[in-house]
């Protein structure tokens, strides 16, 4: 069974995806521990509605983003995860957390990476004016957004799409393949070859 330790900034709705996934055994997964850097993040509630142990670690308490995230290795070494998953984690992860989760750490992303990293993905694509746009969930390296793809899935860009209704469309489908990322790490099914992830 894989250990996950998620972490969040905000509302939680993959955080949610994943925990129902796990709920219905479609993933050999469980939430250890949910991490937020915000104390009003939605995602808090949904993790302790499912008796999931919710922590806010506050940065301010913390000198510095080395010392920050040593507090959240920490919280997360105790619960035992051997998966983290950032789940609309708003910081780019650094050394450190990096370091202690070398290949260990993936997240999500609004976007078919490369394009469009970082803030205001959906945003982006209908600025830029592609016709297909989608999510991606990847390996975390210490660029944002940049490390190796494990898998995507791509959704139209429709004439009157508004950035929301853009992201809701992105969003069902981040709810899916969120669980699918996830269920192919804790199987065992993932190598990593360079910038390619093979999936066994
Ligand atoms: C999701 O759309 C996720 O892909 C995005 O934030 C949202 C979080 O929603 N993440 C990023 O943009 C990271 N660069 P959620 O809190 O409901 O899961």
């Amino acid at each position: 069974m894989t250990n996950l330790g998620v972490l969040i900034s905000g509302r939680g709705s993959n955080l949610e995806a994943l925990i129902n996934a796990s709920n219905k055994k479609e993933i050999p997964a469980k939430i250890a521990v949910v991490i937020s850097d915000k104390s009003d993040a939605f995602g808090l509630e949904r993790a302790r509605k499912h008796n999931i142990e919710a922590v806010y670690i506050n940065p301010d308490d913390f000198k510095g983003k080395d010392a920050y995230e040593q507090g959240i290795v920490k919280t997360l070494k105790k619960h035992n995860v051997n998966l983290v998953c950032l789940a609309g984690y708003m910081r780019i992860a650094g050394k450190v957390l990096i370091d202690s989760y070398k290949s260990k750490i993936i997240n999500i992303h609004p976007s078919l990476l490369p394009a469009f990293p970082g803030l205001n993905a959906q945003k982006q694509a209908l600025e830029h004016g592609v016709k297909i746009s989608g999510a991606t969930v990847h390996f975390v390296d210490e660029g944002c957004d940049t490390g190796p793809i494990i898998v995507q899935s791509a959704v139209p860009v429709l004439a009157g799409d508004t950035i929301e209704i853009l992201s809701s469309r992105i969003l069902a489908e981040e709810h899916k393949l969120y669980p699918l990322a996830v269920k192919y790490f804790a199987e065992g099914k993932l190598k990593i070859e360079g910038r390619r992830v093979i999936i066994q």
